[in-house]
């Protein structure tokens, strides 16, 4: 590993370029490589012990490109695997659920969760925000539809917003603050401050990316300002309309798209 190692992120699929964006506004610098499991999304829907598996052999894929640090773009893996990754590894190894949670925790203790079934199954949040503060009050809500509607490229429609609205129709009136907690749902926040402006919406990317920001300064891992970074996009599976919606996620031009076996 050098200060030049690229810095690895993997997602079930390409909704994680949210937090690459995010990674890429505090870094620019960086080199990244890109991980998105589009042959196996979604996670949110499997078990425990696939989810698990999977984000070893994404992890151990990673490997072979020597990075500094092994950033879970993907909540429900994080939910998951995070542990299990962090024994594996002698990197760091980091989530994106505590850098929501320490951020959420700034605005509110009355705070709701969107996200897969599968992470509402794991508990991971309101295990997080009350092990951080046991003063919270913690509502999980799972949004399984928004997945497919984030990869359609529905954005930002009339019956995405129908759908926004149902979801969010039993939030309980004490909540101020809503965590994304999961990759795909930032596509989301035109709907969502439009149906609820009152609500602070909270996006892992931006939290996240200044916490590596700070980790990578403190270990001095981070790029020499001189290099060249770029970004790589290795993917399990290929369709016609993928590069353009990763460039969608990303908020840029995607680079090309490399196509993998894991
Ligand atoms: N990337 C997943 C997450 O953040 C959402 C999509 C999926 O279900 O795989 O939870």
């Amino acid at each position: 590993m050098t200060m030049s190692s690229p810095i690895a992120v993997f997602d079930s699929g390409i909704g994680g370029l949210t937090v690459v964006q995010a990674l890429r506004q505090q870094m620019p610098e960086e080199t990244i490589v890109y991980l998105g499991d589009t042959a196996r999304v979604p996670y949110g829907t499997k078990s425990a012990s696939t989810i698990q598996r999977y984000a070893i052999q994404a992890a151990e894929k990673l490997a072979s490109y020597k990075p500094k640090l092994l950033i879970i773009a993907c909540n429900t893996a994080s939910a998951y695997g995070l542990e299990i990754l962090k024994r594996r590894w002698s990197i760091p190894v980091l989530g994106v659920i505590e850098a929501s949670a320490r951020l959420a925790l700034t605005h509110s203790h009355s705070i709701a969760v969107l996200a897969t079934r599968a992470t509402v199954t794991s508990d991971i949040y309101p295990q997080t925000l009350k092990a951080m503060n046991t003063a919270v009050s913690v509502h999980s809500m799972a949004a399984p539809l928004l997945v497919s509607l984030a990869e359609e490229g529905w954005w930002d429609n009339s019956i995405t917003e129908d759908i926004c609205r149902y979801y969010l129709a039993d939030l309980p009136a004490s909540v101020n603050t809503v965590i994304l907690g999961c990759t795909h749902f930032p596509v989301f926040l035109p709907i969502l401050e439009r149906i609820r402006p009152d609500l602070k919406w909270i996006d892992s990317g931006t939290p996240l990316a200044k916490e590596v920001r700070k980790l990578l300064s403190n270990t001095t891992r981070s790029q020499a300002p001189t290099s060249h970074p770029t970004l790589r996009l290795l993917v399990t599976d290929e369709s016609t309309k993928l590069h353009e919606l990763a460039s969608r996620f990303l908020g840029e031009s995607a680079p090309p798209i490399e196509l993998i076996n894991i």
